[in-house]
C-alpha cells in the first residue's frame, strides 16, 4: 500500500488545527500508520528541505519549521501521495481552492500549515527521516 508523509508545521499546530487535518484524511478513507508531536531540530530541517537550499527562503523556511513543535505522520492509501496533494491545495495559498486545507485555512506561503511528499520517492526518503519501522502500524482488516 503506498504511503506519505504529512505534516502539520509550527502555525497549523498553534492555531489547533490537527483533529481538523487528521479528519479530513480519515474521512476520505485513508489510513493514519504513524504519528508524532516533535520540535524539529536544525539538522533534520536542513535534511527534510535540503532540495530547497540555495534558494532565497530557505532561511527562514528552516527557521520557521524549528520554531515550534510540528505533528509529523504517515498516511497510506491508494495513490495516497497524489490525493493528499489535491486535499492540501496548491503550496502558495493564494492560488489554493477553496475546500483543500490551504485554501481553508490560511494566507502565506511561508506559513502555509501543512507539508506533503511530492512523490512516492520523497515519501519514502521523508518517512524514513522522521519515523523509525517499529512506529508505524498496521491495520487489521476483520475490523
Ligand atoms: P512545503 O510543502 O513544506 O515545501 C517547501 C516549503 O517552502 C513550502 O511548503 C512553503 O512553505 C515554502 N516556500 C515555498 N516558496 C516560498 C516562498 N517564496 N517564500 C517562503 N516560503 C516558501
Amino acid at each position: 500500500m503506498e504511503k506519505t508523509f504529512l505534516m502539520v508545521k509550527p502555525d497549523g499546530v498553534q492555531r489547533q488545527l490537527i483533529g481538523e487535518i487528521v479528519s479530513r484524511f480519515e474521512r476520505k478513507g485513508l489510513q493514519l500508520v504513524g504519528a508524532k508531536l516533535m520540535t524539529i531540530s536544525e539538522d533534520l530541517a536542513q535534511q527534510h528541505y535540503g532540495e530547497h537550499k540555495g534558494k532565497p527562503f530557505y532561511g527562514e523556511l528552516v527557521e520557521f519549521i524549528t520554531s515550534g513543535p510540528v505533528f509529523a505522520m504517515v498516511w497510506q492509501g491508494e495513490n495516497v501521495v497524489e490525493l493528499t496533494r489535491k486535499m492540501m491545495g496548491k503550496t502558495n495559498p493564494k492560488d489554493a481552492d477553496p475546500g483543500t486545507i490551504r485554501g481553508d485555512y490560511c494566507m502565506n506561503v511561508g506559513q502555509n500549515i501543512i507539508h506533503g511528499s511530492d512523490s512516492p520517492e520523497s515519501a519514502d526518503r521523508e518517512i524514513a527521516l522522521f519515523f523509525n519501522e517499529s512506529e508505524l502500524v498496521g491495520y487489521d482488516k476483520s475490523i
